[in-house]
């Protein structure tokens, strides 16, 4: 059962909604599924990412890796380590508490490998204020190496750019196949408590069942902008079987702008990027009918992006083939695509179980190796790739498994 909102939640959650309700009335009576997405994550104050809720750890609505473990971070530093040159930097996009960077800096430190300056970029200035507390305990000659910048660096840099759960957070399109042609979906607003009942909804709409005063979102679909078709009939057209009537899905048109904005910064070096998420083929399979679309609030996972409308997270799988063709677009060699699972054996996860020799640690940290390792946990499900520039060799962490071929 999905936990109950407290007072506090539900009052802003009504904020949000009452937001969202303004832009679509400026709108016309509609705005996209993207739009709806970047104002319940982002809006200024007032979005799930822009607000103060926990947002990730145990006491929050979701866990990531490097939030389960310190065993993942230590394996990316070792990724890290093999690429880092002298004087070498890391820019971590979205590092949400920070955790990831507080396990990276030390290890890189032990291993004679710190980089000259590791750089945040956040859009979230709740999660930044976390990051600066957290990384702020770490001794000095680590923490004086940790930057937060405030837009892309202009100057291209050399080392290591990491995104660890970042792609399933920029708002994607929604859309539908009807009678053969593309619709798009995206929110209206109906009258709610004060109102009368709520309009007939499409075949596909499904009304919130939050009101929220007398404003509730519901779904509703509206023709596509040129945009949209022409992606979604470029993607027809590479899919190696038809989609049938009814399909609903996602595609993310912001992934192309952001990998070509963060590729630019590269200079030389590395960009990893962790994600859920698959090849297009799989992706678009015709058996997924309804898209991959998924909500985290209070540790429950659902697929009702309108309720709880900004204190929970919505997230959309990976089309990692657009992910690669965006790099190639801009210059990067896609170097790796492997499972999370393969990535940490291949950066020696089982070594540095090994290295625990307290019985009590041992045993937590197998359990954590676990939930990382997993099929049925995140092994299988979250992805690895390794996008390049000017660099030789084959890297540590893609060694045990090539899925390239998939893309
Ligand atoms: C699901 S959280 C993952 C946080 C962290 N990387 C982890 O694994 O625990 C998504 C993170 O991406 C950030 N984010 C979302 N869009 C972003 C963007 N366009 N650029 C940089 N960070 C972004 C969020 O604020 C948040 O920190």
């Amino acid at each position: 059962m999905m936990p109950a909102l407290s007072a506090e939640e539900e009052a802003h959650s009504r904020a949000v909604t009452a937001l969202i309700g303004e832009r679509v009335r400026a709108a016309g009576g509609w705005i996209s599924f993207e739009q709806f997405m970047e104002l319940a994550l982002y809006a200024p104050g007032l979005g799930y990412y822009s607000a103060g809720s926990v947002k990730l750890g145990p006491g929050g609505d979701f866990v990531t890796a490097p939030e389960i473990s310190d065993l993942f971070s230590r394996c990316v530093a070792r990724q890290c380590a093999q690429v880092l040159r002298d004087g070498g930097e890391i820019l971590e996009l979205g590092a949400g508490t920070g955790r990831m960077a507080a396990a990276i800096l030390p290890s890189l430190a032990a291993a004679g490998r710190l980089p000259a300056r590791y750089a945040i970029l956040e859009v979230s200035a709740d999660l930044a204020e976390r990051q600066r507390e957290r990384l702020g305990k770490l001794p000095r000659e680590i923490r004086e190496r940790v930057v937060w910048l405030d837009r892309l660096p202009e100057r291209a840099i050399d080392g290591v750019i990491l995104a660890n759960e970042v792609l399933d957070a920029l708002p994607c399109r929604k859309f539908m196949l009807q009678g053969g042609a593309v619709r798009e979906l995206g929110v209206a607003i109906e009258s709610g408590a004060t109102g009368a009942s709520p309009a007939p909804a499409t075949s596909m709409a499904s009304p919130a069942d939050a009101l929220q005063d007398d404003i509730v979102i519901v779904e509703r679909e509206h023709a596509p902008n040129t945009e949209l078709a022409n992606a979604c009939a470029a993607l027809m057209q590479e899919l190696p079987a038809p989609l049938p009537e009814e399909y609903t899905s996602e595609i993310c048109l912001r992934l192309a702008p952001w990998i070509a904005g963060v590729g630019t910064c590269l200079g030389r070096g590395l960009m990893l990027l962790f994600d859920y998420g698959l090849p297009r083929a799989h992706y678009y399979h015709p058996q997924r009918t309804a898209g991959t679309l998924r909500c985290h609030f209070k540790q429950r996972v659902h697929d009702d992006p309108y309720i709880n409308i900004g204190v929970q997270d919505i997230t959309a799988w990976v089309d990692f083939t657009r992910v690669a063709e965006a790099a190639v677009a801009c210059g990067l060699d896609v170097a790796g695509f492997c499972t999370q699972a393969a990535f940490l054996l291949a950066t020696g996860v089982e070594q540095l179980l090994g290295e625990s020799s307290d019985p009590v640690e041992h045993a937590r940290l197998a359990g954590e190796a676990r939930r990382l390792l997993l099929p049925g946990e995140m092994g299988e499900a979250f992805k690895v790739m390794a996008l390049t520039k000017e660099l030789d060799g084959a890297l540590q962490g893609f060694a045990l498994q090539d899925l390239r071929h998939s893309l």
